[in-house]
């Protein structure tokens, strides 16, 4: 088992020498039971959670040169949280935070970097914890993964033996998070030697492109092995509309108390926000994003947005992560979309005094994040892998609501179980 996993599985010529040379020893007859569909040696095939943006805890340990304000703190002896922390939302405090979460992306490298004395950390690898609330001191506000997690319990799973998450830096796109892959890959393997079987994915928005990345980056013959299905929820495959709100003017939407204009700096800093931005391969090319008194901006057009709201480097950011999932490729294992509708969606948005005031919103369909479009992109795929493609539509459910619906939570409950 050791050997297979250090078996240098980042390249896939290696990975299918070792597969041929070493799979006869390694536990060969379980993995005949996967290859075949018969049940696990547990009863329950190995689940992993891939959160989305923002969508797991980070901290943070600081030995900083400077600070923006003296009641910042400039060096502390422990990691402490970061992400998610109301008490650091606060006003001015919120000031000390934006200094410590913000990225510095570098033109050179095309990387970003962490401002000086900054070491941010992802709690959690391999736990539920950082996922199932945001805020360690479970505050309902924070509610994230817990009612899956704790369905999965009640089914008989245990948390970090069989039931996994895999939290990262949301902040980064997968071109950053080359370690996260490989980590992820290992936690895979290990889970279903263990179990004797294959793994259930489950990701929440964003954190689908981080797996469909994962996915498209796996031989056929790895993923035929170690994946039993792919459970998407919320996936904006084809880019969110109000990313661009976001990079343009901020927003504050999800903790009141924060200014919109002062929470922009960090956030157009996080990489993932531009990556997310709508992709021309299935918005209609004429569609206005973005309309301001001189200008309309559509999918076309964001080299003059970028330009026009004085963040060139945004254009450097998208041009390096646009590449990563446009392309589409299907994951190559069986998938299913379940998807929120029927909520109120922005999908456009006027300015009249742009970029710097919140604008008005062009509502559309979707679940109040994930714009519909994009959503269903998962359609695509349907005779176009071996695997079968399921769709699922959640009339009125909300992006995150719908990880603690109960329709959700039975639906995941017929694919681990089910024939
Ligand atoms: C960007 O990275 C290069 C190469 O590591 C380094 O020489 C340069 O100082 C960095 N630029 C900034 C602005 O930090
Ligand atoms: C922007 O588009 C709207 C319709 O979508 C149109 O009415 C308006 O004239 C356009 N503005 C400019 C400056 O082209
Ligand atoms: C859960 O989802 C179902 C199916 O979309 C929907 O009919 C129901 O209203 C939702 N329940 C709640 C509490 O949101």
């Amino acid at each position: 088992m050791g050997e297979m996993v250090s078996c240098g599985l980042t390249i896939p010529v290696l990975f299918q020498l070792c597969l041929l040379f070493l799979a006869p020893y390694i536990n060969g007859r379980t993995f005949e039971n996967c290859l075949t569909g018969k049940s696990c040696r547990s009863e329950r095939p190995p689940v992993v959670l891939i959160p989305g943006d923002l969508g797991n805890q980070l901290e943070a340990k600081l030995d900083k040169p400077s600070v923006v304000h003296y009641i910042c703190y400039k060096k502390t002896d422990v990691y402490f949280t970061l992400w998610l922390n109301l008490e650091l939302l606060v006003p001015v405090a919120i000031d000390c935070w934006i200094d410590n979460i913000r990225l510095i992306y570098n033109r050179t490298t095309r990387q970003t970097e962490a401002p000086p004395g900054v070491d941010v950390r992802v709690p959690g690898f391999g736990q539920t914890f950082s996922l199932e609330y945001l805020d360690p001191s479970k505050r309902d506000v924070g509610m994230y993964f817990v009612t899956i997690v704790q369905s999965l319990v009640e089914w008989g799973y245990t948390r970090d033996d069989d039931v996994r998450g895999a939290p990262y830096d949301w902040r980064k796109a997968p071109n950053e998070n080359k370690a996260y892959f490989l980590s992820l890959q290992q936690m895979i393997e290990e889970m279903a030697e263990k179990a004797g079987c294959s793994v259930v994915l489950i990701a929440h928005s964003m954190g689908n492109m981080y797996t469909l990345y994962f996915l498209n980056h796996q031989p056929q013959a790895w993923k035929d092995r170690y994946i039993k299905a792919f459970v998407s929820l919320g996936a904006p495959w084809a880019g969110v509309a109000k990313t661009m709100r976001v990079v343009a003017s901020g927003d504050n939407n999800r903790i009141p108390v924060i200014s919109s204009l002062k929470i922009r700096s960090q956030q157009r800093s996080a990489v993932s926000t531009t990556w997310l931005f709508p992709y021309a391969h299935s918005w209609p090319a004429d569609q206005v994003l973005i309309q301001t008194p001189t200008t309309n901006y559509t999918v076309k057009d964001y080299q003059r947005f970028f330009k026009d709201i004085d963040f060139e480097d945004g254009w450097e950011m998208r041009q390096d992560t646009a590449p990563l999932v446009s392309a589409l490729e299907p994951p190559g294992v069986a998938i299913h979309c379940l998807y929120g509708s029927g909520v109120p969606t922005a999908e456009g948005f006027l300015y009249n005094n742009f970029p710097d005031t919140d604008p008005t919103l062009i509502l559309g369909d979707g679940d109040g994040t994930v714009n519909l479009l994009s959503a269903t992109q998962c359609k695509r795929w349907i005779g176009h892998q071996n695997q079968p493609v399921h769709m699922l539509e959640l009339e009125g459910n909300e992006h995150v609501a719908m990880l603690l619906n109960f329709t959700t939570v039975a639906y995941i409950k017929t694919v681990l179980f089910g024939p």
